[in-house]
């Protein structure tokens, strides 16, 4: 492990590239490898435990493809697995999201903040333990969003479809006076637009992959671990799912085309090769 060592960044799909897109912006110069588990999306309707034994093998494999720091760039998989993996890798730096309740809750005007997650996000205790440190008196909505995940695979970003389901969740949640709003899954930055719409200017709307970019890079910095090159590193896709859909979902959710590799599981759902 060396600071020309590169970075592993991991979501059940393509949601984490809005997590990837940051670190690229803030740390240029770093190699990254992104694995999106998309044979096994969605993690959010998957039980705790499966959803930690995938983690686990793609935390695994990208320590044996060298990276010196792993980010869970996916909630889901932070909620089902985090505490574990850093439990049971301790030998590197695992980075993972936590809901943003915490800056929801400083800025909040009306007392309410609101929180979009996969079902499975909210059974973790991650979630549990960020609302009884941070919310105080605040009101915390949950609300899980079954199926946005998939809308969002699909490039369907502005249809009517995922706008009702948007509405459909949103408007209890405006009606109850929310005036933040936390998008506690990596998927959904990309339905921004949509989301701003629904919501209207006075409801402010947290994406935390720039406050996980920033993470990584005082993780990196702490350990040494920062790469000082003037150069920009590469970025290498990997896939358990199909190569060329996800290079077109990843071609219309953020203008980039790029070469997709295939990753391939073990029948056990233990291990990943190449
Ligand atoms: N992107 C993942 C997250 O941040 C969830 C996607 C899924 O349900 O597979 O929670």
């Amino acid at each position: 492990m060396s600071p020309a060592s590169p970075i592993g960044v991991f979501d059940s799909g393509i949601g984490g590239v809005s997590v990837l897109r940051e670190i690229r912006r803030l740390l240029p110069a770093e190699e990254l490898i992104y694995v999106g588990d998309s044979i096994h999306l969605p993690y959010g309707e998957k039980s705790l435990e499966e959803i930690r034994r995938y983690t686990e093998a793609v935390v695994q494999y990208l320590i044996h493809s060298g990276c010196k720091i792993v980010v869970i760039a996916c909630n889901t998989a932070s909620a089902a697995a985090l505490s574990h993996v850093r439990e049971k890798f301790p030998q590197l730096p695992i980075v993972g999201m936590e809901p943003a309740v915490k800056p929801a809750v400083e800025h909040t005007r009306s007392g309410v903040v609101g929180v979009i997650a996969t079902t499975a996000t909210f059974q973790g205790q991650l979630f549990a333990s960020v609302v009884e440190r941070f919310a105080g008196d605040v009101t915390v909505l949950k609300q899980p969003c079954p199926g946005l995940v998939q809308q969002i695979e699909a490039g369907e970003l502005e249809t009517a479809a995922t706008e009702k389901m948007l509405r459909g969740w949103l408007q209890p949640m405006l009606a109850a006076g929310m005036d933040e709003l936390v998008l506690a899954c990596t998927h959904y930055p990309f339905v921004l637009p949509l989301l701003r719409r629904i919501c209207g200017p006075d409801v402010n709307v947290i994406d935390p992959a720039p406050a996980l970019a920033r993470q990584t890079q005082r993780v990196l910095a702490n350990a040494a671990l920062l790469n000082q090159a003037a150069q920009s590193g590469e970025l290498t896709y990997f896939t358990t799912g199909n190569t060329t859909t996800f290079a077109r979902t990843l071609n219309q959710l953020t203008g980039d085309t790029a070469e997709i590799n295939p990753l391939y599981w073990n029948n056990t759902g233990t291990q990943l090769s190449r």
